[in-house]
């Protein structure tokens, strides 16, 4: 049920963090896939590491917020066809409302909701060619429940949430589902020097019922669920990875 042998995938975002645990997650249950990310030399970097743990995994260098169709197609040039999307894509930036001009706002709302949106429209008309579609949006625990001072952010991964539902509503009859994963707080290396951070320990004690941070590998299993024949009727939702953080009172 589990099984992606013969599929093709498309990671944006995939060469480090989150994204690379579910890409490398995503290729080790038998996906033909392909990593995107800005930095060529560090996609490269990762996909050797892989290598010498035995598994293969194609590249297509470039901004997705500027270049997705070149992305999109590169990556299809590689596998053949484009079954599962993971646009994991975001940026955070956390200035509060008093420092946060509106222009600021509108870039990171470009970048973390409309580029989603690009990514999507683009990749339609290939993920309509499979028998079964996955495209499948990384919003966060922030699209649920908001922090003070993080705006922008809040916005956009709630946007996300919402977009994932519309397109599910809209693409369900071309037999394509879309869903989101939302990530709690992981240790991943963008992360480490918070993970570290004593005074954080205290509020990860009190607020994460599991008394931790995520480890990255542990966002993979809920990615290879959405993109696998086990989800074939799961569509729309947003599933929350958290360790029960939003859950609590
Ligand atoms: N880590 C967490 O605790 C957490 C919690 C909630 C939600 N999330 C969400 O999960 C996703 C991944 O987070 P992460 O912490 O793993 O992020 P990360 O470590 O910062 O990695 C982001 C990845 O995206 C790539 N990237 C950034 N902008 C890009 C662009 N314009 N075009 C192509 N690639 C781009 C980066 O590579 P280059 O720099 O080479 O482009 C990098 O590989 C994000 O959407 C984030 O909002 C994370």
């Amino acid at each position: 049920m589990f099984d992606l042998s013969g599929k093709t995938a498309l990671v944006t975002g995939g060469g480090r963090g989150l994204g690379l645990e579910m890409a490398k997650a995503l290729a080790a249950a038998g996906a033909w896939t392909v990593i995107n990310g800005r930095n060529g030399q560090g996609l490269e970097e990762a996909r050797k590491r892989l290598q010498g743990d035995g598994i293969e995994i194609g590249i297509a260098a470039g901004d997705i917020t500027r270049d997705a169709p070149a992305i999109i197609a590169a990556a299809v040039e590689k596998t053949g066809g484009l079954d599962i999307l993971i646009h994991a894509v975001g940026e955070r930036d956390r200035r509060g409302t008093e420092a946060m001009e509106p222009h600021e706002f509108a870039a990171l709302l470009n970048t973390d909701l409309t580029a989603a949106y690009a990514v999507a429209k683009t990749a339609l008309p290939y993920l309509r060619r499979s028998v079964a579609g996955r495209l499948i949006f990384v919003t966060s625990i922030a699209a649920l429940a908001a922090r003070a001072g993080d705006p922008a952010y809040t916005a956009a991964k709630g946007g996300l949430a919402a977009l994932t539902r519309s397109l599910a509503v809209e693409l369900g009859a071309d037999n394509l589902t879309v869903n989101a994963i939302a990530p709690g707080w992981f240790a991943t290396e963008t992360n480490a020097h918070l993970a570290a951070d004593p005074a954080l320990k205290a509020f990860v004690d009190i607020r994460i019922p599991l008394k931790r941070w995520g480890r990255p590998e542990e966002i993979a299993p809920a990615a290879v669920f959405l993109a696998s024949p086990a989800a074939s009727f799961v569509n729309g939702i947003t599933l929350t990875v958290d360790g029960g953080m939003t859950v609590q009172m």
